[in-house]
């Protein structure tokens, strides 16, 4: 275990998770923070911590000197100290079944303040309610809380075991350039500016997209990289402005093979840290859990899918749903069981969520357990209408109908939202981990207020031949081979076939608005390499921060990633973004607006 090698090379003899029973006897010397000291009857007690755990120490006048017992008395928290002692037994009813060193303590011989400490701003040990702006300022303190250390360790632990699953499989891990060019991932670019290159700037790579497709062009076939990447975009508790991938890229294979593989080696991986993924993962396509779900990341847990009540309520005499019904939009429902006795207030406010997402209102019907059916909308329906809505959604007392009628992905956007939400007011258990592939993805998104087609994923996304002449001519009908991994409703990885046909490569990016010479300036150098000679290739690409904090069951990826950065882009321990000096902008040729 790496944590009893923490003895050897080291002034401590043990470490303070270490001690059992069987130690009692032993002379140690132990080396760590005070956690509480508490004074009992002419003893002195101190919780003696470090990254293995806690430790009793025990200091009696009889055992140390009078300056040691003095000093002893007087550690305050956060002290560092260093104590030799000999281990003893606990008398029985002072046993600590709580610790993992709880039958024993340590009967001090001396004790040496290796370093004082101030008080600190916040006590430094596990669930405290604590400012999270307090707790980044001083980031290495919460860092000494044990539930952040063993966040940091897991991370280890998950990212070797992944190293040693990619080096048994072939893959080479190769670092790429941080000083880079754009690369097309959606975001915006950090910029660097080029002090010998006037006016010239870097961008900090989105991903190392680029990078591993001409590895591929070079022959190496198999690549991986624990890679940091960096996105200027709105963040959220999933997403920081520098985060890290386990980058994968993989020569003559088709979709198949790179999802089979991703399955083994995070099979591995996972396993190492005591998660069993069973293989093979559910693959789904996007459509059906846009339809089902209501979104591209769905969290299978639980159920309460969407339902189409489209055709139902075309003749409706509610306007509001007939209208969108023949227009070319859809009504859809989620039955949210369990809730069908709330309140004409507690459901109204579910519409804030709706609208949060962009419906224009929220109709509802609410069954409650007694058999009384509450709802703005069921007078507009006639039996018939109504009895279809109850069978499409299988209703049951207790049970309460969330609708919304608009175009196909708004619809899915709330639903979606408000079937998260009630999954949590209603406590739905959602136990252990679910995986899938989403798979069957479209290749273009399309923005009608900008007239503007993007990449659904990224513009080197292989498209099926089938589609290519669709590309012109009906975008939004083609398809890609491209594949995210979900893991319990989260995004946590996603991959592509590459095109390795340079005419192909060229046509994508035209439909994507750019021009020829546009084309030439930002991608020639890749469209040259796909005619040298580019083998079939493609990967993916998983994010290590995502996964790591559903394997801690954290709720942001910041307490997962040891120096994070507010939402707004701030490293609060060092003060980053900070201002630089005349002489600095003089020579990056650079002047503030
Ligand atoms: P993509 O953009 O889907 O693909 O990113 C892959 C994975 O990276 C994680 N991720 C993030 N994690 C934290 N903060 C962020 N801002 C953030 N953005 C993305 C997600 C996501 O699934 N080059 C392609 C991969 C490929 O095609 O091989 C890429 O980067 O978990
Ligand atoms: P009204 O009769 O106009 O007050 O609407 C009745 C119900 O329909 C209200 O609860 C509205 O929130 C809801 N509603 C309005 N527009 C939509 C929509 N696009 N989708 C779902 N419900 C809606």
């Amino acid at each position: 275990m790496a944590e009893d090698y923490l003895n050897e090379h080291s002034m401590h003899t043990h470490t303070c998770g270490q001690l059992r029973k069987s130690d009692v006897g032993v002379e140690v010397t132990l080396d760590g923070w005070v956690w509480h000291n508490r004074d009992h009857g002419g003893l002195v007690f101190v919780d003696l911590r470090d990254r293995a755990g806690y430790t009793q120490v025990v200091f009696d006048p009889d055992c140390v000197s009078s300056e040691e017992f003095e000093e002893a008395s007087h550690l305050g928290r956060e002290y560092c100290i260093q104590i030799e002692g000999k281990v003893r037994s606990r008398s029985d009813d002072t046993i600590n079944p709580e610790m993992a060193t709880g039958e024993i303590e340590v009967l001090a011989s001396s004790l040496q303040v290796l370093n004082k400490s101030v008080t600190p701003p916040f006590v430094i040990e596990d669930g405290i309610d604590t400012d999270e702006k307090l707790r980044m300022k001083y980031r290495y303190l919460d860092l000494r809380r044990p539930e952040m250390y063993k966040t940091l360790l897991l991370r280890h632990q998950f990212i070797h075991a992944v190293r040693v699953a990619m080096d048994k499989r072939g893959f080479l891990d190769i670092e790429t350039p941080i000083l880079a060019n754009s690369t097309p991932e959606g975001a915006r670019d950090y910029i660097v500016p080029s002090r010998v290159n006037p006016g010239r700037f870097y961008a900090l790579p989105q991903s190392p997209q680029q990078f591993k497709q001409m590895l591929m062009v070079a022959g190496v076939e198999r690549y991986y990289q624990i890679a940091r990447c960096f996105r200027d975009e709105d963040l959220r508790a999933d997403r920081q402005p520098e985060f890290t991938q386990i980058d994968v890229e993989m020569s003559f294979v088709t979709q198949h093979d790179i999802m089979s593989m991703t399955e083994d080696f995070m099979h591995d991986a996972l396993a190492a840290v005591g998660v069993d993924m069973p293989t093979p993962l559910p693959r789904m396509k996007w459509q059906d859990a846009m339809d089902n779900y209501g979104c591209d990341k769905p969290d299978i847990r639980f159920g309460m899918k969407l339902h189409d009540i489209t055709d139902i309520v075309k003749g409706s005499n509610f306007k509001v749903f007939a209208d969108v019904a023949n227009n070319g939009g859809v009504v859809r429902a989620i039955n949210a069981k369990g809730a069908g006795d709330w309140s004409r207030g507690e459901i109204e406010k579910l519409a804030r969520i709706a609208k949060n997402n962009g419906a224009k209102g929220m109709a509802w019907i609410a069954f409650s357990t007694d058999g009384k059916v509450k709802s703005p909308i069921v007078k507009y329906f006639t039996d018939e209408e109504f009895d279809a809505i109850k069978k499409e959604l299988e209703v049951e007392p207790g049970d309460l109908l969330l609708f919304a009628a608009d175009d196909f992905l708004t619809v899915s956007a709330v639903l979606s939202a408000l079937r998260l939400h009630m999954a949590d007011a209603l406590n739905i258990k959602r136990e252990g981990h679910a995986f899938l592939w989403i798979v069957d993805f479209p290749m273009f998104d399309y923005d009608p207020e900008t007239g503007i087609y993007t990449a659904e994923h990224h513009p080197f996304t292989m498209i099926p031949e089938e589609d290519w002449d669709k590309i012109e001519t009906d975008p939004l009908k083609c398809k890609s081979y491209s594949y995210d991994f979900v893991m319990d409703g989260f995004e946590a990885g996603g991959g592509s076939i590459r095109i390795h046909n340079p005419e192909l490569q060229r046509r994508v990016f035209k439909r994507l608005g750019l021009t020829d010479e546009q084309i030439d300036k930002r991608f020639g150098h890749m469209i040259e390499a796909l005619s040298l000679g580019c083998p079939p290739e493609g990967g993916i690409a998983l994010g290590v921060d995502r996964i790591v904090m559903l394997l801690a069951g954290r709720d942001s990826i910041r307490d997962c990633i040891a120096f994070p950065k507010t939402a707004r882009g701030v490293d609060l321990m060092t003060g980053a973004p900070s201002e630089v000096t005349a002489q600095q902008l003089k020579e990056a040729n650079i002047r503030l607006a």
